[in-house]
């Protein structure tokens, strides 16, 4: 009989945001009156700018044409977009990344997902909790004989940041603004994490999704900012959140040339090199019409537009908090992220209140729980609905005996 991988049987049964999809469809069937408010999931709601769409229109046109019609582009994407990303999201903030530095994708799921396949099997994995379950699944999904697992309890007494480690980590995941908390690293707290990778020849996987929604100056953001980090960190970036790309794809990594390792016959090994020869080995890269649509977010108008989508967002993230706190909630995040991160009532568990919360307001949150054994007894909920909605939503709460 052939073998399966056995890692697979590790895993919770159903992946954390389809056990909740599950769970709504059964409520909504049992109770097809109920208006339902969707908070769950990070999903957006606002539709794709007008430059996107444009872009899509033209790059549609073009590849109706036999002269201009593009069949596989670049595995690592279009040079067109490389250079928009390298100039505006790093050089101009003063950061140095090179256009060869990055490599376009279609998420950041996969991405985070896919990063694993270069790393050796015997590293020891740091990764907070409560975290994005694809660090976590994607790590026990390639667990070796020697692999380890650390999870990096982030709780409510040290503002849900992670401690730097005792001990030697091979490879630490970080997501600042953080999902599923909404918390922010500073400067000094970031640069403590990459002279840590420094000192102990670790590598820092990076998840900065959430940039665009950081308001405060003060907040880094990209890892690259802190001195030492081009040497020791892989930056994951997304279209999904900022520019509503949920359904569209489009994503990078930046992998940048200065991060070199050793095999274990002690030659030198650049990751970019590596990353490279896995992205052209099973990738293909992503669509140009996505990368067409994907550049056109770097247009001013594109750049406008993108920063009022986030600062709609952020405004139903302020309803959120301040509904909450004035229903005398304890409530974190929100500030600097989409994401409000609560405390459930009265020491309810956080499955308890995500069906009392569906049940009795017919709003769909996220169990803490679902984030790892330290998001027990908190909840998360998304700005990403529209205004309207989460301003009912808010409503509803404030009412709820
Ligand atoms: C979330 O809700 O945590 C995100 O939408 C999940 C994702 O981006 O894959």
């Amino acid at each position: 009989m052939f073998e399966i991988n056995e890692n697979y049987l590790q895993l919770n049964e159903s992946y954390l945001f389809s056990t909740i999809a599950r769970r709504v469809e059964i409520f909504s069937a049992a109770h097809p009156e109920a208006d339902v408010i969707r908070l769950g999931i990070g999903d957006v709601t606002l539709p794709l700018p007008p430059s996107v769409i444009s872009a899509m229109h033209s790059a549609v046109d073009e590849m109706a044409d036999k002269a201009t019609f593009r069949g596989y582009g670049p595995e690592q994407g279009y040079s067109f977009l490389r250079d928009k990303i390298a100039e505006i999201d790093f050089r101009q903030r003063g950061v140095k990344i090179s256009p060869d530095e990055i490599f376009v994708g279609d998420g950041s799921k996969s991405d985070t997902g896919n990063i694993g396949d270069i790393l050796g099997e015997d590293n020891v994995v740091a990764i907070t909790d409560p975290v994005y379950p694809v660090y976590l699944d994607t790590n026990i999904m390639r667990l070796g004989k020697s692999s380890k697992i650390v999870m990096l309890s982030c709780g409510e007494e040290n503002g849900f940041l992670p401690e730097i480690p005792s001990q030697r980590m091979d490879v630490i995941y970080l997501c600042y603004p953080n999902n599923p908390t909404g918390t922010v690293m500073n400067r000094q707290q970031l640069k403590q994490w990459v002279d840590y990778a420094l000192r102990n020849k670790s590598l820092i996987l990076f998840d900065a999704a959430y940039e665009a929604f950081i308001r405060d100056e003060e907040i880094p953001r990209t890892i690259y900012e802190i001195e030492g980090a081009t040497t020791c960190a892989i930056e994951f970036r997304s279209f999904s959140k900022n520019a509503g790309f949920t359904g569209l794809r489009c994503s990078y990594t930046v992998v940048p040339k200065t991060l070199i390792t050793e095999s274990v016959n002690g030659k030198e090994i650049s990751i970019n090199a590596l990353w490279n020869r896995r992205q052209s080995t099973k990738f293909n890269g992503t669509p140009y019409i996505v990368q067409k649509a994907a550049e056109a977010v770097y247009s001013p108008g594109g750049q406008h537009e993108v920063g009022e989508m986030v600062a709609y967002y952020m405004r139903n993230a302020e309803i959120i908090r301040k509904g909450l706190a004035e229903k005398g909630w304890t409530i974190f995040g929100g500030e600097n992220s989409p994401y409000i991160w609560l405390k459930c009532p009265n020491g309810m568990d956080s499955w308890t209140f995500f069906d009392r919360l569906l049940e009795e307001c017919h709003i769909v949150g996220t169990p803490g729980i679902g984030f790892g054994t330290q998001g027990e007894g908190y909840f998360r909920l998304t700005a990403f609905n529209s205004y309207e909605r989460t301003a009912e939503a808010v409503k509803r709460i404030k009412e709820w005996e």
